[in-house]
Parts: C-alpha cells; structure tokens; sequence
C-alpha cells in the first residue's frame, strides 16, 4: 500500500483538517468503519449466548477477532482479554493481581497518569511504590536497585508526553533477573511499530484499539501471560464469565472468558480486527518509515526555529513530538494552529509528574500517523516560524 496517499484516500478527514494528535486517537480508514457498519447492519447479534443465526455469526466474528489481535502481538487466543481501554487494562493489572501486602511495586516517572495512579492507590493496601526518575532528555536514569525484590515493574513503551522510545526488553530482562513481573504500557506503540510479548517476555501489555490502530473507541487490549492466568483475579463477576453456578457458590470459567463478564463491546473487537488487518495491509516497517521521515524532519525545523524549544532527545523517538514557543501558553500556540486547521494536543497530557520533573506547566504536542506528510509538517512549521517571529 502507498504511504501517505493511499492511507489518506481511504481517510476522508484527511482532505479537511491537519491531523497531528494520533496519540491521543487516530482517525480511521473506511474499511474499519464498514466493518464496525457490517456488524451492526447485517449480523447484530450478542456473542456465545444464542444458537439462532446471528448470534452465530457474531460470535464467530468475536472470536477472529481475538484471534487476529493474538497474532498481532504474537500471543496465543487465551491470553487477550478485550477490555475498555488501555486505562482498563493497567487498572485490572493493578487491582486484579494479589499483590501482598509488604510488596514492591515499581513505575517510572515517565509514566501517563493511567501506569502510575492504580499503582499508587495499592500503597493503600500497603504496598510499596518505587519510581524510577527521568533524566531531562526524558529518558530514564539508571535505577536498577529500585528494581531489587519487586514483586512488578511496569512502564510505557513509548512516552505519551515525549515521544521517547523505552529500552523496554533491557528493562524486562531486568525485572525477570530479580523475580519481578513485568508490565507494557504499548498505548503509543502499538500500531506504529512491532509490538511482540514473545520478544518482549512480558507478563502483561496493554493498548487501546483507537490510536495507533486506527480502530474505534472503547475496545482495548490486555494481554495476560497464559502462566498468570490463574493468579490474576477476575475483576468484574456476572454473565459469561462462570462454568458453574448454584446458590452455594460458583465456578469460573477458563481465561479469556474468566475476565469478560458481561456483554463484550462486540463492534469493537469487530472493528479492532479490521484495523490490525488495515496496519498489516500497510506494513509496519513502512508506518515506522513515514512516521521517521517527518519527525526527522520536524526535530530539525524545530530546532531552527528561535524561540520554539522541544523537549527531549532524538535517539530512540517516536513520532510524538513535544514543545513550546517561548512566551506563549501551550493552549495559545495550540489554538493558532487549530486556526489553520492543524489540530494538535496540548496541556500536560495526563503526564504530570514528568511535565513537573522538567518544570513544565504544559507542551504543545504534534503525534504523527503515516498518513501525515510532510507537505503538513511543513505547514506547520511555517505557522511556527510566524508566530515566534511575530513574539520576538
Ligand atoms: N492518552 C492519550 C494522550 O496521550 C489521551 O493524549
């Protein structure tokens, strides 16, 4: 498939506006939106819970679809739980895993506020929370001790507010050398580049179909390691979910059923499918291409501009890009490009505690997909290059 233009033909907000806030959620191709139709037009029906025709055809969508998504990520069908969304899936980690009392559990100073909040509420339970700091390229120092006798080490695979790639597989061989579990947060990973839980050892990964998938709101992924199974609790009980149930108790049901009670966001799962069959009909390693030319080129635009700062380092970064035009509010800068039709986020991208590490209020943000091009980033620079002249 030709990248950027085809992607766009079949993207119709393309002709309209500047996209550059796939991460916060990407825009989606036709072909996943039909898909998503399909369901809902011609075989709406609720998944292994009717013999007639169309639930049939539903479950069996339901199903391929777990089964796409396993392949995606190279796991097997028991070990992807359709969940919300990413937040869903860390909090189900945090919150479904008997994590004892006295335990240690480890995050990064990196972290988007969904890989660190549930984490931090466990000291309630007595718990402890170590975090490993960021340095001011928006890396991460050197803490391995903090690792010592975790009983979890959880980080992003790509920083949400910074763009930086994580050294994600040293960091798992670090956690597993100490006996800690390891967890992805692969919300800005997944779709732009390999996302492998083989490669990765991980015990758990989460992502959200609607970002780098180009899939709709509301469906994500947690993979769960098939030896962990067992020991993860289920979080919600009710419908789908049990083998067995009699007034004196209950029995439930093998993974992945033993983590989805009730009626599954079937469309979703539907249209997560069609989205990974889009990814693939791209290519990865062409996304990753088109997504390196333009943050290529836009770290260097930015750095030629006078007064425009962006933040962290340009090894290992992803096409998120974080910065901000000296003496304007991250909220005005943003405002101007939405003039111009150039949407990006801005603000602290639920990224708190690195935005304080850097002694940030805010950044403008600019998330690439490879159906932007570079005619677009050049446009924005040029609005940049205005506005900082226009401040000077
Ligand atoms: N987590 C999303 C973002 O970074 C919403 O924008």
């Amino acid at each position: 498939m030709n990248v950027p233009y085809e992607v766009r033909a079949d993207i119709p907000l393309t002709e309209k506006v500047i996209y550059f806030d796939n991460a916060a959620t990407s825009l989606m191709p036709l072909p996943v939106a039909e898909a998503i139709n399909t369901y809902y037009l011609e075989y709406k029906g609720n998944v292994h819970r009717g013999v007639h025709i169309l639930s049939q055809r539903a479950s069996s969508a339901y199903d391929d679809a777990r089964r796409k998504v396993a392949e995606f990520i190279n796991a097997s069908f028991e070990e992807i739980v359709f969940v919300k969304n990413t937040t869903e899936a860390l909090n189900y980690v945090a919150m479904g895993f008997p994590f004892e009392e006295g335990s240690k559990v480890v995050t990064t100073e990196l972290e988007h506020h969904s890989n660190f909040l549930p984490f931090f509420r466990l000291q309630e339970k007595g718990v402890k929370l170590e975090v490993i700091e960021a340095t001011e390229e928006g890396t991460l120092k050197d803490q391995r001790e903090k690792i010592e006798d975790a009983a979890l080490l959880t980080c992003s695979y790509v920083s949400n507010a910074l763009g930086t790639i994580l050294p994600v597989k040293k960091l798992g061989r670090l956690a597993h050398k100490t006996g800690a579990l390891f967890c992805v947060d692969a919300a800005q990973a997944a779709g732009h580049m390999p996302v492998d839980v083989q490669e990765l050892d991980c015990d758990f990964l989460t992502f959200s179909g609607h970002k780098g998938p180009m899939g709709p709101t509301g469906i994500g992924v947690l993979y769960v390691r098939k030896s962990l199974q067992k020991r993860l609790n289920p979080l919600f009980l009710g419908g789908g979910m049990i083998k067995d149930v009699s007034l004196t108790g209950y029995e439930i049901a093998d993974p992945p059923e033993r983590y989805e009670a009730g009626t599954p966001h079937i469309a979703g799962a539907v249209g997560l499918a069609a989205a990974v069959d889009y990814i693939e009909q791209i290519g990865l390693s062409k996304i990753q291409e088109q997504e390196k030319k333009l943050t290529d080129y836009t770290l260097d635009a930015l750095s030629a501009i006078d007064g425009v700062t962006w933040y962290s380092t340009r090894k290992d970064h992803a096409g998120v890009i974080s910065f901000n035009v000296e003496g304007l509010h991250p909220h005005d800068t943003a405002s101007i490009l939405d003039n111009h039709d150039i949407m990006v986020r801005s603000g602290h991208h639920c990224a708190l505690p690195i935005m304080k590490r850097l002694n940030l209020s805010g950044t403008v943000r600019a998330s690439y997909h490879c159906f932007n091009t570079l005619e677009e980033v050049e446009l924005m620079e040029v609005i940049l290059k205005e506005i900082s002249k226009s401040l000077i």
